[in-house]
């Protein structure tokens, strides 16, 4: 039968090895494994891909939110407004300085933290001394962080509307969308800090752990780099508290060959959304099966291929059997994970979040699938629903 995993990484490296094996082999000879030329020369390359004036490149995607947040002045008593449906780093890192998450709950189709939502939440708060007020906590509304998931940007007019209004901070989870795009402007770029992570499984993806921040203020931009060698400048005297967020030569080595096959990878990926979306199209699977949507003004990305369908855990299992790779995510929303109880929410308080939580399922969507391999998914989904119809009709 047909393999399809969800994502082959190792088709990738044999496209790559030749390049990247030098380029890692240069990195021992020099021995400098530590914020050197390749680093340098990498921020500036994924800055200008972002349309950013600086990239600070970092340890992973987590430390790049855990960065921005810091270089912001996020700390106790503070509150950032984000979306429940999204990788735990998302809130995690907003918590782990003492700031309080704010959830909003998302946009159906898109997925995204919903601007109506959010205006609702505004709405609720008082002002002041010029400061948003939470009424139910009474903390300092400080901050906004859009993610935008699995590659598609969040509805960034509006949320950045309502950021100049009140002077919130905004920190763009971009974790998942290098190269996303809104209205013709690259994410990373919109807010004041954009958080990239290059975990291996991302569009671009390292050789490990990754990740970086891009901004267009070169104060934050300065701030950041010094945070991120423990907030010492010169060496050994410290006039913030910072920490080691610091990415490897070695990984910025793999990442620069990486970025000039970016867009051939991208583009692999948009086709074989687009192949997906009209095969479903074409089979009438509808409501059963819902496809993403990708906004027209945007650049979707694809790092992952989320479906909305009915029975989505026996739909998982049936792929598994047709040796089909799939994932949730995600499967339990962030205000209620077990670690957030403090925040004192109940299931039905998302309740978009909580339904994307239960309703979807990630399909392989890698560049180097075939057309051998799309239609084996296709015709499996196609297959799983008519038995459901079969039953249905017998029962
Ligand atoms: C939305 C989002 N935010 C943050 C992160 C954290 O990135 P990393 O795994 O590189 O720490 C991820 C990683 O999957 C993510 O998807």
């Amino acid at each position: 039968m047909t393999n399809v995993p969800l994502l082959d990484l190792k088709a990738q490296y044999a496209q790559i090895r030749a390049e990247v094996l030098p380029v890692i082999e240069a990195v021992c000879a020099s021995q400098r494994f530590i914020l050197g030329e390749q680093v340098l020369a990498l921020e500036a390359e994924l800055a200008r891909y972002s349309a950013a004036s600086a990239g600070v490149g970092v340890s992973s995607g987590t430390d790049a939110l855990l960065l921005a947040l810091m270089a912001v002045g996020v700390g106790a008593g503070d509150e950032i407004i984000t979306s429940p449906f999204t990788f735990f780093a998302t809130a995690g890192t907003i918590a782990r300085l003492g700031a309080r998450p704010v959830f909003c709950d998302i946009d159906p189709v898109s997925f995204n933290l919903s601007p109506t939502a959010v205006a609702d939440f505004v709405e609720r708060c008082t002002v002041r001394g010029g400061q948003l007020i939470n009424p139910d906590t009474g903390g300092r509304v400080k901050g906004l962080m859009p993610v935008h998931l699995y590659g598609q940007s969040a509805d960034m007019d509006p949320l950045m509307a309502i950021a100049r209004r009140h002077d919130l901070k905004v920190i763009e989870d971009a974790a998942q969308a290098i190269g996303t795009e809104y209205k013709g402007v690259r994410v990373g770029s919109i807010g004041d800090i954009g958080c990239f992570s290059f975990f291996p499984s991302k569009n671009l993806g390292a050789f490990g752990d990754a990740g970086l921040c891009t901004t267009n203020d070169a104060e934050l931009a300065e701030r950041m780099r010094v945070l991120r060698v423990h907030g010492g400048k010169p060496k050994y005297f410290h006039s913030l508290i910072g920490g080691n967020f610091r990415i490897d030569e070695l990984q910025a080595a793999v990442l620069r060959v990486k970025l000039k096959y970016l867009d051939g990878w991208t583009e692999a990926r948009q086709r074989n959304a687009a192949y997906y979306d009209a095969a479903f199209a074409a089979a009438g699977f509808a409501p059963r099966v819902v496809a993403p949507q990708a906004a027209v003004n945007g650049r979707h990305i694809f790092n992952q291929y989320i479906v909305r369908v009915q029975n989505r855990d026996a739909l998982k299992d049936h792929l598994t059997e047709r040796h089909i790779g799939t994932e949730i995510y995600y499967p339990v929303p962030l205000h209620l994970q077990q670690c957030f109880a403090y925040l004192k929410h109940a299931r039905g308080d998302f309740p978009e979040s909580e339904r994307a939580a239960a309703e979807t399922l990630a399909l392989p969507i890698y560049p180097e699938l075939a057309h051998t391999q799309l239609d084996h998914v296709i015709e499996s989904v196609g297959e799983f629903y008519a038995k459901a119809g079969a039953r249905q009709a017998a029962g």
